[in-house]
């Protein structure tokens, strides 16, 4: 007799119920998959909470996404603080993560505690995340000291861009792929409640999943990771350039904004808009 369709859980978790730190580990266990995605304002953490995402992070990312930089290096502790707080108002059920930027964990523990406490104090956040393999491990167990939950970023870590020479595939040469594998169980042991395995080869994120017991989510990282995660703007197709290999576009929300701006120029320049529909009469 042919095997029966395996049901695919559309949800994660309860939908009703917010999702946190503990959800993820049930879901591991459970085999469910997390989805995460990135979002920076309010209008698109209620696209994400609508949606069901289970995680929303407000990554770095938007360094480039949404301020135009050409790197994540340059984005602050206050401009991050200012996207979160916005996504905070948007979100009910999702767990909120905020990325800890460039040059304020890495350098001491103490001053990681107190910007990782701000976005749990003023931000909302729910946990943060950090880019790192062995040498962030003190400060991981510092963060969780101050009941900070914390998520690992290990493989193409967009903030060591000048000493990888590059956004590059990591981990392909046996020595990287065996040394991703050691900073993942080290996070693990640091405490960490899920890591991030970004642009490493797809049986490397595999092995990774296979020997932790806290989630993976991947990103360009293939199918076998416990979760994924994508940046909003390329899932939904608002970047300028083309997408990268490991992105799907769900929609091309800039081809229908270009679109709609042009028509609406367009309507002005033509005397179209506004028309009587859209305009006030004396009386009501
Ligand atoms: O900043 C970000 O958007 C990220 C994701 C790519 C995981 O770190």
């Amino acid at each position: 007799m042919a095997d029966k369709p395996k049901a695919v859980p559309v949800y994660a978790a309860d939908k009703s119920r917010p999702v946190t730190v503990a959800t993820l580990l049930d879901m591991k266990r459970k085999g469910l998959k997390v989805a995460m995605m990135t979002a920076y304002d309010f209008p698109t953490a209620r696209v994400a909470e609508e949606a069901g995402v289970d995680v929303v992070l407000v990554g770095d990312s938007v360094a480039m996404t949404k301020l135009g930089y050409d790197s994540t290096l340059p984005v602050t502790m206050d401009e991050m603080m200012h996207h979160v707080k916005a996504v905070k108002r948007g979100l009910s059920r999702a767990l909120l993560v905020a990325d800890m930027p460039y040059l304020t964990y890495e350098l001491d523990a103490k001053e990681a505690a107190r910007n990782a406490g701000r976005f749990l104090k003023e931000g909302g956040a729910h946990a943060v995340k950090l880019e790192g393999g062995m040498e962030i491990a003190p400060i991981i167990k510092e963060l969780i000291k101050v009941n900070v939950p914390v998520i690992g970023h290990l493989g193409l870590t967009p903030q060591a861009v000048n000493r990888l020479g590059g956004y590059k595939v990591q981990g392909r040469r046996p020595e990287d792929a065996e040394r991703i594998l050691t900073e993942a169980r080290v996070l693990e042991g640091a405490g960490v409640c899920a890591v991030v395995l970004e642009c490493v080869p797809a049986d490397l994120a595999k092995e990774i999943t296979k020997r932790l017991q806290i989630p993976t989510i991947g990103i360009g990282a293939g199918p076998h990771c416990d979760g994924q995660v994508l940046v909003s703007d390329d899932l939904l197709g608002l970047t300028e350039s083309a997408p990268l290999k490991f992105v799907k576009r769900y929609a091309d929300l800039r081809g229908a904004a270009v679109k709609a701006v042009s028509e609406y120029c367009k309507e002005v320049r033509d005397g179209s808009f506004p028309g009587p529909e859209h305009s006030f009469t004396a009386k009501p």
